[in-house]
């Protein structure tokens, strides 16, 4: 079993089984901080490195939260154009990534480029996460959500999820790995200009992931056990920022969730997920259902988030 000292977190392909399990039990251990709003000291004497060049509520905030909870130190940058990267010099990834590895223990990176956080863990002494880049993979999202339906469900094997939204969405891409190494069967439902590519679907075929592809999440809602949701109406993930634009536009009613939907199609134990933000593909009345489980996923995020910092940090075995 591969240890998780040291070790970077830059993509789900590599993780198997028992990674997953692992993260889940030093969670459950250290839930308590969490749920109970009181700071330990385990990693009192280590310092997380936030380094985001993209915007993000939950995942640089529960991460920060984490080591706090944890005792730890925090020191980072939320914003790039603060920093040398983002300004006149753009000072590259490389250069980057040999001064922050001299302010800390670990680097939590979110960059707008795919590869980004590989690239620095090239070149840093201390383990990176990848907290998104680009398009490509948002790992530890994925691991709260795959904790969420095991603690909710009892069980990742024989479910079926229902992925709903943008296929691009590097959510999607680490879901996609992460449910191949379960006993999980998957139908996608995304508007055809962000369906899956051809690559991805040689890819999760490769791992004998079982799926299908449907044009509605209306004729497809019902055999699923969980419901995992992005947006369709989307920022582009490419681009450090992107400010709104006067008209958003709708999301298409073939991509959408709601609560008549679940009432009337659904199964009755149904969980839905979003990892948030969301727009209008899943209305605000969803929220009081019995099958709404992001508030949850979000609680999830601190507790997630601490075990990986633990483990990398050899808080935890
Ligand atoms: N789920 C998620 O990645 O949210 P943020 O962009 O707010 O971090």
């Amino acid at each position: 079993m591969r240890s998780f000292l040291g070790r970077d977190i830059l993509s789900l392909k590599d993780f198997e089984r028992h990674d997953y399990m692992r993260i889940f039990q030093v969670g459950e251990e250290l839930e308590p901080y969490a749920r109970d709003r009181q700071n330990g000291e385990l990693l009192m004497d280590k310092t997380l490195v936030t380094a985001f060049y993209q915007p993000s509520t939950r995942t640089r905030l529960s991460t920060e939260a984490a080591m706090h909870r944890l005792g730890g130190h925090v020191v980072g940058f939320s914003d790039p154009r603060m920093t040398r990267a983002g300004d006149f010099y753009q000072e590259s990834i490389k250069d980057t990534v040999r001064m922050l590895e001299y302010y800390g223990d670990v680097i939590a990176m979110r960059h707008f480029q795919q590869g980004a956080p590989h690239e620095a863990a090239k070149w840093s002494t201390v383990p990176v996460i990848n907290c998104g880049d680009g398009w490509g993979e948002h790992p530890t999202q994925v691991l709260i959500d795959m904790f969420t339906i095991w603690r909710e469900m009892g069980t990742l094997d024989g479910l079926h999820f229902l992925l709903v939204g943008d296929m691009r969405m590097r959510t999607m891409h680490s879901i996609g790995y992460a449910m191949s190494k379960f006993d999980i069967s998957a139908t996608f439902v995304a508007p055809p200009e962000m369906s899956l590519t051809e690559e991805f679907k040689e890819e999760l075929l490769s791992v004998n992931l079982v799926f299908d592809e449907a044009e509605t999440t209306e004729e497809a809602i019902a055999d699923a056990d969980v419901i995992y949701m992005e947006p369709v109406v989307q920022a582009d993930y490419t681009r450090s920022r992107v400010e709104v634009e006067e008209d958003r536009g709708l999301t298409p009613a073939a991509y959408r969730v709601t609560r008549e939907m679940l009432r009337d199609r659904a199964k009755s134990d149904a969980i839905v997920l979003h990892s948030l933000p969301r727009m209008d593909e899943l209305p605000t009345d969803v929220d009081d259902t019995r099958h709404a489980r992001y508030w949850v996923e979000a609680y999830n995020g601190v507790v997630i988030r601490m075990a990986l910092l633990a483990l990398i940090l050899g808080a935890a075995e």
